[in-house]
């Protein structure tokens, strides 16, 4: 891969790498046409890291179809997949990490504290790997977004971080490769997610700019939906990842994890805030 990546670089043209962890979907295969339009040379990356799963979570039973990804990728536009083993992206004896910074011991960070390490080393070594001078993410995962844009700041990668937009069902239900395990009754409900954002931001654009007030808002429409748990609803300055109490110009993203049964969905929605003062 890095040979490729130089012969590439060595002809004068621009790579772009989406990093996923297969099991492509439209919301992948929209990172995908994201690359093609920016690069010569599109790299997908399918590695479903370990590192970035805690102990007693969905490792072992991640959904996974290498062949049916192959298809998928090749036909959004991508000229190379780097697939590799664990065992060759974590040789015995690694021991080195990427530490993600407080803003990795937040939100998603809390209930599973070494997740966005995981996430932060095996970017690190995907960008190491594959040389890209862009790679594009999708808003979805926003804390993550934000915690790769920031490691590439912080780091000089060099490498052009691109945040592309969620892609939802029809229904709203945003994409995820975790959907799969819900069952036909939770994935009615799962829509509580989006209809809960949509109920905010209608009430921001009202006028509403307690956080608190509009915490207990989403709680009782998501609560409508009867979901088994609410981890949280936060309230950030797309700044700084910041949580606020106070809504201000120009934006905040409002960003929520709530499980049916045993599956987690985290959904998010950046609204614009209207400066009153002139
Ligand atoms: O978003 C994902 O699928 C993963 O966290 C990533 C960025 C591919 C790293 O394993």
């Amino acid at each position: 891969m890095q040979a490729f990546a130089d012969q590439a670089r060595q002809e004068g043209k621009r790579i772009a790498v989406v990093p996923t962890m297969g099991y492509l979907h439209e919301g992948h295969l929209s990172l995908i046409a994201e690359a093609r339009r920016r690069a010569d040379i599109v790299v997908v990356t399918i590695f479903v890291n370990p590192t970035q799963f805690g102990p007693t979570e969905d490792f072992a039973r991640y959904p996974r179809d290498f062949e049916r990804d192959r298809q998928r990728a090749e036909r959004a536009g991508a000229d190379a997949l780097f697939h590799p083993e664990a065992e060759e992206m974590y040789p015995a004896g690694h021991s080195t990490v990427v530490d993600a910074g407080p803003v990795g011991g937040v939100l998603e960070g809390t209930i599973r504290p070494t997740h966005f390490r995981g996430v932060t080393t095996v970017v690190a070594k995907l960008f190491n790997i594959t040389k890209p001078h862009c790679a594009i993410f999708g808003q979805k995962d926003a804390q993550q977004a934000f915690l790769i844009r920031r490691m590439a700041r912080d780091l000089n990668f060099g490498v052009e971080i691109v945040v592309a937009p969620i892609v939802r069902e029809a229904d709203g239900l945003a994409l995820s490769s975790r959907n799969v395990y819900l069952s036909a009754d939770e994935r009615t409900r799962a829509t509580a997610l989006v209809r809960a954002l949509e109920l905010a931001a209608e009430r921001v654009r009202a006028g509403e700019r307690s956080a608190e007030t509009l915490r207990t808002i989403m709680t009782a429409r998501l609560r409508a939906d009867a979901p088994t748990a609410v981890d949280y609803i936060a309230f950030i300055d797309p700044e700084t990842f910041g949580e606020i109490g106070t809504l201000r110009p120009p934006a905040v993203l409002i960003a929520l994890a709530v499980r049916f049964g045993t599956t987690r969905l985290i959904d998010n929605m950046r609204i614009e805030i209207a400066d009153t003062h002139g």
